[in-house]
């Protein structure tokens, strides 16, 4: 054997197949509106996830340290598990009536135009900007037992349950290849997460909406209701992560500074995972 090949990555690739059934309409909470905000994200993944492998792959060739290599091929791994997981349950949702197609092939263009246009760099700095965001979101989703314990399907709490520790997990692989690559790259990513975020939030609007809409809930008003005060309330899911959020503008910022590692080891034991 090889020194290389003796070399392993810092995470492991976990092969999964939820294998989708039964899943209750309302799955997160009993309720319109998180269910479909939980379902928006997800619809936003194969694609999403699509460019960062790619954005990867594009710069790969360009490193010659072993084991960021190797950190690299387990990232691409684990993404292109969640892909296939979050497709499964999109491919689910559609045929049970829930229309997450519209917005999936609309970010897929909008992705693909930002492949031929962007250079290497810039796709992989919105790469960054975008993973901080998943790995923020999980470590939160990992640590408010109180929300990701309202979703009340097992096998659905487990896929996010389960993308939550590996988003942590490889949270800083991205940056480490970016920051080994363009030192001086402070511009470009704090340009690139202000542009991708802000796509993203206007995405995340118009899908809530059109969910929403197409689902006959757009005037449940104590559905929104609930569901802004669960996102956006004092002490909300998202509210408490404005300054996590935002701590990704500092110029020394690295993704481990946001400690998760006691978040990995209590959901590895909880989801039974052997590595
Ligand atoms: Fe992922
Ligand atoms: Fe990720």
């Amino acid at each position: 054997m090889t020194a290389q090949a003796k070399i392993k990555a810092s995470f492991p690739v976990r092969r999964m197949d939820f294998g989708f059934k039964d899943v209750p309409k309302y799955w997160f909470a009993n309720d319109p509106f998180l269910t479909h905000f939980l379902t928006s994200l997800s619809s936003l993944f194969p694609e999403g996830e699509f460019f960062f492998v790619t954005s990867m792959r594009n710069i790969r060739d360009q490193i010659d340290d072993p084991v960021m290599q190797k950190e690299i091929s387990a990232f691409i791994g684990q993404e292109a598990m969640h892909s296939k997981e979050h497709k499964a349950f999109n491919d689910y949702a559609t045929a049970h009536g829930i229309d997450v197609d519209y917005m999936h092939r609309r970010v897929g263009k909008l992705l693909k135009f930002g492949h031929k246009i962007l250079s290497h760099k810039q796709q992989l700095a919105i790469t960054c900007g975008l993973e901080h965001f998943t790995a923020t979101i999980a470590n939160q989703l990992m640590r408010r037992e109180d929300i990701n314990g309202l979703m009340i399907d097992p096998m659905m709490r487990k896929m996010w349950l389960w993308h939550a520790v590996e988003e942590s997990e490889h949270k800083s692989v991205c940056y480490d290849a970016y920051q080994h690559l363009y030192k001086n790259g402070y511009g470009t990513r704090a340009t690139f997460m202000a542009l991708a975020w802000s796509i993203l939030a206007l995405v995340l609007v118009e899908q809530q909406v059109r969910l929403m809409a197409k689902d006959k809930q757009l005037l449940n008003i104590s559905s929104w209701r609930r569901g802004m005060w669960t996102l956006f309330g004092y002490k909300g899911f998202l509210s408490e992560l404005a300054l996590p959020l935002l701590d990704y503008f500092r110029p020394g910022f690295h993704p481990e500074d946001h400690f998760s590692d006691d978040m990995e080891a209590k959901y590895k034991a909880l989801l039974k995972f052997d590595n």
